[in-house]
């Protein structure tokens, strides 16, 4: 009878409990994807949004509190200007969204830029990685939950327009195959998200091409549906997986003279 009751609390703390940490918290794509968790009638004891953004961010759970009554608690952290991570010490969940990311400048001074170069590194890769490792060990004591991050196609090919973004990614996605097939064997569950063209504020006033590119919304339920069938890595619009193996079996020698 006591290992009964005892199941039973332990199913109902897994479905009425459950706690969710979201990194880049002002990603229009983390709101996205919140929302159609919340809509999709998932029950959050508590969502913790991380953030070097924490004004705009209290909006945002002032906005989940209002729409959908659910708590949330806003923890400041930026990835360039904070190394503790003990101020997660009390931080539990069973699942992490990460969007974090930084584009940087992609002009021609803005390439050679030092300073943004290690921006572009530090939020992408080296500051990211240590936080998620963090995170992960938490998982993996526990034995279970999901962890989601995003990538991106620019980590496929190095190209001239973006190539420090995009060696960054490209490490990132690696980091991401690796720590999957490492959890895999814990019961910890890594899905990939790899965006192509996205409408939000990192691509605010560039020209992108309307048919492959998404939005928010559409990632938000693209995302929910592969984490919810357990996927391993997934492109935001389906057209990219073939856009992008056309672009990686591109020879070297011609790739090299195009300009992408
Ligand atoms: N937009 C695209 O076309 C595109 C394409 C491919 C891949 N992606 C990837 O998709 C993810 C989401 O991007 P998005 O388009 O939604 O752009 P975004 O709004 O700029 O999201 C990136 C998030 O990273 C967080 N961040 C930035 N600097 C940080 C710092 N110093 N410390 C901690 N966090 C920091 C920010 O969240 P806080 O303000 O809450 O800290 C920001 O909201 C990123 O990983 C991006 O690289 C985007």
């Amino acid at each position: 009878m006591l290992s009964f009751l005892y199941l039973y609390f332990v199913i109902l703390a897994k479905v009425y409990f459950k706690l969710m940490i979201v990194l880049g918290s002002t990603s229009d794509i983390s709101q996205a994807f919140i929302e159609k968790s919340l809509k999709s009638g998932d029950k959050y004891h508590k969502i913790y949004l991380v953030t070097s953004n924490q004004e705009t961010t209290e909006k945002l759970a002032r906005h989940l509190y209002v729409k959908y009554q659910q708590e949330c608690e806003v923890i400041p952290f930026d990835l360039i200007n904070d190394s503790d991570f003990s101020v997660f010490d009390s931080v539990d969940s069973e699942l992490l969204f990460c969007a974090t990311g930084y584009l940087g400048k992609n002009t021609e001074e803005g390439l050679y830029d030092i300073e943004n170069s290690k921006k572009i590194i530090d939020i992408n890769y080296a500051k990211l990685l240590p936080l998620l490792n963090y995170f992960a060990e938490k998982f993996e004591k526990k034995a279970s939950g999901t962890i989601i991050a995003l990538s991106s196609v620019a980590g496929e090919r190095g190209r001239q327009s973006n190539f420090m973004y995009g060696s960054a990614k490209a490490g990132f996605t690696a980091y991401l195959q690796g720590l999957r097939n490492y959890l895999f064997h814990k019961g910890v569950h890594v899905l990939t998200i790899i965006p192509g063209f996205m409408d939000t504020k990192m691509t605010a006033g560039l020209d992108l091409p309307k048919p492959v590119t998404s939005t928010p919304e559409k990632a938000g339920n693209l995302i929910y549906k592969a984490y919810k069938k357990k996927k391993n890595s997934v492109y935001v619009l389906p057209i990219w997986c073939l856009i992008m193996l056309l672009i990686r079996n591109i020879p070297e020698f011609i790739f090299k003279k195009m300009k992408m």
